[in-house]
C-alpha cells in the first residue's frame, strides 16, 4: 500500500491525480501519482524513492501529444522549470539553454523578440519546450530539429544525466530516440542554436500566398511568422475552444510501386518524393477523400476544418476516441491499402 503523502524538496506529489486539465484532448483520466518538478534536480530522488520506483513514468509537458485511453497506473512527471538563459552569443549563431517546461510557442516568440531565425515556422506549435525532441516537432517545411545542438535528459537505464547530441536524438519525421523509448528518457532542457541570419523557409504551399495577400514582398522571421500564424489560425482548431491534440495522424511514407499505384487511382493524390526513394502521403487528403471528414459519433469527431484532427466536441471518453480514429483508420485502409500510424501517443 502506497503512503498517502510523500513529501520531497522541490516536487509537488499528488495521489490520484486528475487530468482533464492536463491533456488538450480533454480527456478525463487519472492517474497514480502526479509529480509536478520544480527543479529538475529533484527528480533522481523522486524517481529512486520506494514507493514510486517500481511504477510506469510517463512524463507529460503540455500534454498535447496523448490520447488517455484508460488511467495512467504509475507516475506523471512534469518538469516545471522554464528559463531561457543566453550561453553565447558571441558569433553568427546563438546558443540557447531552456528548460522542459517552456511553452513552446512563448519560446518562439522569445526567439522572435531577439531577432533570430530558424523557428519562424515553428509558431503556435502547443505544447512544451522539453516535448519537442520527442516527436521532432514540424510544420511549414521545418523540424525543429534543424536548431537543435543537445537535449539534457535523465536516462532511467543507467540512473545518469545524459546530455544528447542531435545526432544521438536520431531525429527523423515526426520521431527520435525518444519517442523509441519512452519509458527510458526524462528531457528536463534543451539546447539551440539559431542563426541571425539565415534563408526562409517559404516553399510550404500557402505561405507565400499569405504573405502576398499581407502585402509583404521581403519579409524577415517575424512577418513568416504572422503568415503562419494566421494559415494556422484558418486551418487548424484551436485547442482553447475545442479539445484536440493537432494532426492526429502522421503522414505515411510508402514504398514507390504503391505510390505509383496510387497516383494512377488517383491522379491528384498529394505526394512528396523522399530521399530514400519512398514517397509521403497527405493523411488529411486519404481521410478527406475517404469520406471521414467532419464525421461524428457522440463527441468524438474528426474536424470540419482539417481531416487530420481528432476532436473532442464535448465529453467524449478516451476509449470513444479511440474508436473513432480506429473506424478512420480502418475505412482509409480499405479505401487505399494504406494503414495510418497515430502521432500522439495512445495511452497506457
Ligand atoms: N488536405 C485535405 N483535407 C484536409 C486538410 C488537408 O485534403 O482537411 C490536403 C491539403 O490539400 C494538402 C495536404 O492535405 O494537399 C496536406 O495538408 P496540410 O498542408 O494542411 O498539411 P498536413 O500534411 O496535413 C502537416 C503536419 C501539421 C503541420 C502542417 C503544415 C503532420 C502529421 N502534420 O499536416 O502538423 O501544421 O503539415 O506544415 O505532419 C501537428 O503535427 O500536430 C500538425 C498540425
Amino acid at each position: 500500500m502506497l503512503p498517502a503523502r510523500i513529501e520531497l524538496p522541490g516536487v509537488t506529489l499528488t495521489e490520484d491525480a486528475p487530468l482533464a486539465a492536463r491533456n488538450t484532448l480533454r480527456v478525463d483520466a487519472r492517474c497514480a501519482w502526479l509529480a509536478e518538478v520544480h527543479e529538475a534536480a529533484a527528480l533522481p530522488g523522486l524517481l529512486a524513492h520506494p514507493a514510486l520506483r517500481d511504477l510506469p513514468v510517463l512524463p507529460l509537458g503540455g500534454g498535447s501529444n496523448m490520447l488517455f485511453t484508460g488511467d495512467w497506473p504509475g507516475l506523471i512527471v512534469q518538469i516545471g522549470g522554464a528559463r531561457i538563459s543566453v550561453e553565447d552569443e558571441a558569433g553568427k549563431c546563438v546558443h540557447l539553454r531552456v528548460e522542459a517546461g517552456a511553452g513552446w510557442d512563448d519560446f518562439v516568440r522569445w526567439t522572435l523578440a531577439r531577432g533570430l531565425c530558424g523557428l519562424e515556422n515553428l509558431i503556435l506549435i502547443p505544447g512544451s519546450v522539453g516535448a519537442a525532441p520527442i516527436q521532432n516537432i514540424g510544420a511549414y517545411g521545418v523540424e525543429s530539429a534543424s536548431c537543435i545542438e543537445r537535449v539534457e535528459a535523465w536516462d532511467r537505464h543507467s540512473q545518469q544525466w545524459a546530455e544528447m547530441t542531435a545526432r544521438d536524438c536520431a531525429f527523423a519525421y515526426r520521431d527520435s530516440c525518444f519517442r523509441r523509448a519512452p519509458q527510458r528518457w526524462i528531457i528536463t532542457a534543451v539546447r539551440f542554436v539559431l542563426p541571425r541570419e539565415a534563408p526562409l523557409h517559404l516553399d510550404y504551399a500557402g505561405i507565400r500566398e499569405e504573405l502576398a495577400a499581407m502585402r509583404i514582398a521581403d519579409p524577415g522571421p517575424a512577418q513568416v511568422a504572422e503568415a503562419v500564424l494566421r494559415l494556422r489560425t484558418r486551418k487548424l482548431p484551436d485547442p482553447a475552444q475545442i479539445g484536440n491534440a493537432g494532426s492526429f495522424f502522421k503522414n505515411p511514407v510508402i514504398d514507390a510501386a504503391q505510390a505509383a499505384a496510387l497516383q494512377a487511382a488517383y491522379p491528384r493524390l498529394p505526394h512528396w518524393p523522399q530521399p530514400d526513394g519512398r514517397v509521403k502521403l497527405a493523411a488529411a487528403w486519404l481521410i478527406e477523400q475517404a469520406g471521414c471528414k467532419g464525421l461524428r459519433e457522440g463527441d468524438a469527431g474528426i474536424s470540419d476544418r482539417h481531416a487530420l484532427v481528432l476532436v473532442n466536441h464535448g465529453r467524449a471518453s478516451g476509449p470513444q476516441l479511440w474508436a473513432l480514429a480506429q473506424r478512420v483508420r480502418h475505412t482509409v485502409a480499405e479505401r487505399f491499402g494504406v494503414l495510418l500510424e497515430p502521432e500522439p501517443r495512445v495511452l497506457p
